[in-house]
């Protein structure tokens, strides 16, 4: 694992874009594996910003999406659909029919992950995955659970995921129960993985991600594992690490 520290939100998402711009750049036709979740809307920012400069150029790129919940309309602005196109993929020159979610309209579990697994093997698989890292070490929405994941599946979300993700919602009755994720082994036969983690409340999920043992009941530590891991952190995330 190479850990970049950052000085604050703005310092992180700074380096995680130099991350995902230098991608770009060396591959002009790369899969890109996206995330959502406050963290990286301003490495997002900070691509479009570069984007507008005529820096970097998507338009031989490709997304893939680590999750979606299950039931939203992609027009409710909760969406991950809604998320990223209001993020990113509205401000970049992304081809039409070149950025891939789960499909939590399809109410057929089994249907809407074998669909979303064969969208990813036929892409070619993914070259660097962005990710996010939930309170309780969740990446994706692969929670705490007795085993590792594989490919994308239907997860029921823990309390402690729809208590942090209320905040988004109404109120906390609105937030989904379900959502559909990538696996744990499609998230690791990633080329390159790129986490990035900013504040006090991910200090605890980070320390034993990367310094605990390797365990599904912290499904980020499985990263420790994974040969091209950069983590970009800010100080009050690293709070907890020497
Ligand atoms: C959600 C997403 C994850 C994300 C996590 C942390 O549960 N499914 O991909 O990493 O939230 O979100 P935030 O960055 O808002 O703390």
């Amino acid at each position: 694992m190479r850990l970049y520290r950052a000085k604050n939100y703005e310092d992180m998402s700074r380096k995680a874009a130099n991350i995902i711009s230098a991608q770009v750049i060396m591959k002009p036709d790369c899969v890109l594996g996206l995330a959502t979740g406050s963290t990286p809307i301003g490495t997002y920012k900070q691509l479009i910003e570069w984007y507008d400069k005529g820096d970097l150029d998507f338009s031989e790129v490709t997304t893939v999406n680590l999750d979606e919940y299950k039931g939203l309309p992609k027009e409710n602005d909760q969406s991950y659909y809604y998320f990223m196109h209001e993020n990113l993929f509205n401000h970049i020159n992304l081809q039409k029919g070149r950025s891939f979610l789960p499909d939590g309209t399809e109410p057929d579990s089994e249907k809407a992950c074998s669909n979303y697994n064969a969208v990813i093997r036929q892409v070619g698989g993914i070259d660097l995955q962005l990710l996010g890292i939930g309170r309780n070490g969740h990446i994706g929405f692969n929670e705490p659970d007795d085993h590792f994941s594989l490919e994308t599946h239907c997860v029921d979300l823990t309390p402690s995921t729809i208590d942090a993700n209320k905040r988004f919602f109404e109120k906390e009755e609105d937030v989904p129960r379900q959502a559909y994720t990538m696996g744990i082994k499609t998230i690791m036969q990633a080329k390159k993985v790129l986490l990035v983690a900013s504040g006090e409340d991910k200090a605890k999920a980070l320390y034993d991600s990367f310094y605990g043992p390797v365990t599904p009941s912290v499904p980020a530590s499985i990263l420790q594992y994974h040969k091209n891991v950069y983590v970009v952190a800010d100080e009050a995330a690293l709070s907890m690490i020497p």
